[in-house]
């Protein structure tokens, strides 16, 4: 049901240069997992998600390796305590495959335009702060702020004036009616992309404090690797990718220039895929 992105090129870059015990930061439906599992018959792997849906069914599709995985329900910027928890000092590769999940997408959590739901978006829904809260209660000028920088819309302050106006008359209680309110200020792009796109985008990091998590997770990693360990990246938009790829450049030995791409097959079977970014450092 989800398709892991970029697998073979992530599971490689993770643990060509061999190691034992590995971290899965997002282990979603544990796709990737499966893989360093099966391919390094003695690795260990510390599988975190924040998501506790998503680690029912990376469960039950890790069955096979029981004894050689432990799953933890955390967010990955609380990486450090989980890694205590389990009295680990050294890791030979953390992996980070970013953004959201199948499983989340087809949820009824609000994550996608394509349905219409109550506006949700938390990837825990355990934590409190909801795309309702965002769409309802944000400021104007805070909505514009983060429709512009996590959106990358350029067309932010016509979407939050119409959000506003719009809930004063009644709240904005659905995906649905969102993105109406959305479109009907957006100009029609033409392209295959619904121009609801990059406002959902913007709500849902809102609402998981997505670029906060991974700036404060990376450095952790860095505290935890041996030297020769590495750190690999999947990402999905531009901001993801500029933090992994500033954190590896500054810090670390850039194992790939330029960002790995899935080829033309991996886009036509997962359309998911096409913005993919693979990023790897290795640690000094
Ligand atoms: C693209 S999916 C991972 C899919 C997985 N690699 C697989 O093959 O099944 C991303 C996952 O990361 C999780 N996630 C995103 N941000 C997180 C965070 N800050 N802490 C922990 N998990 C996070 C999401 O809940 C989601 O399950």
């Amino acid at each position: 049901m989800h398709v892991p992105v970029l697998l073979q090129e992530a599971v490689h870059l993770l643990t060509e240069v061999g190691g034992e015990l590995f971290v899965d930061c997002t282990v979603g439906l544990g796709g990737h997992a499966r893989a360093i599992l099966e391919k390094n018959p003695k690795a260990y792997l510390v599988a975190i998600d924040r998501d506790p849906y998503a680690l029912e069914r990376a469960e039950e599709n890790l069955r096979a390796f029981e004894g050689r995985f432990s799953l933890y329900h955390a967010n990955f910027a609380d990486l450090d305590q989980v890694l205590k928890k389990e009295g680990i000092s050294h890791v030979d590769g953390f992996l980070f495959d970013l953004g959201v999940s199948m499983l989340q997408l087809r949820s009824d959590r609000g994550f996608s335009f394509q349905r219409d739901e109550p506006l949700d978006m938390r990837m825990n829904p355990q934590e409190d702060l909801t795309a309702y809260h965002v769409v309802n209660r944000y400021g104007e000028k805070e909505l514009e702020r983060l429709i512009r920088e996590y959106g990358e819309e350029p067309y932010a302050k016509r979407v939050a004036k119409a959000i506003v106006t719009a809930r004063a008359k009644k709240p904005i209680e659905t995906t649905g009616e969102l993105v109406q309110v959305v479109s009907s200020v957006l100009p029609y792009r033409g392209g295959r992309i619904n121009p609801a796109t990059r406002v959902f985008q913007a709500i849902r990091i809102e609402v998981n404090g997505e670029l906060q998590a991974l700036s404060s997770a990376l450095p952790k990693c860095l505290d935890f690797l041996r030297a020769g360990g590495r750190l690999v990246a999947i990402s999905f938009h531009s901001l993801e990718d500029r933090i992994v790829k500033n954190f590896i450049k500054a810090h670390m030995k850039v194992l790939t220039k330029k960002p790995v791409r899935p080829n033309i097959e991996e886009v036509r079977a997962n359309p998911a895929s096409r913005s993919a970014k693979l990023r790897a450092g290795e640690k000094r």
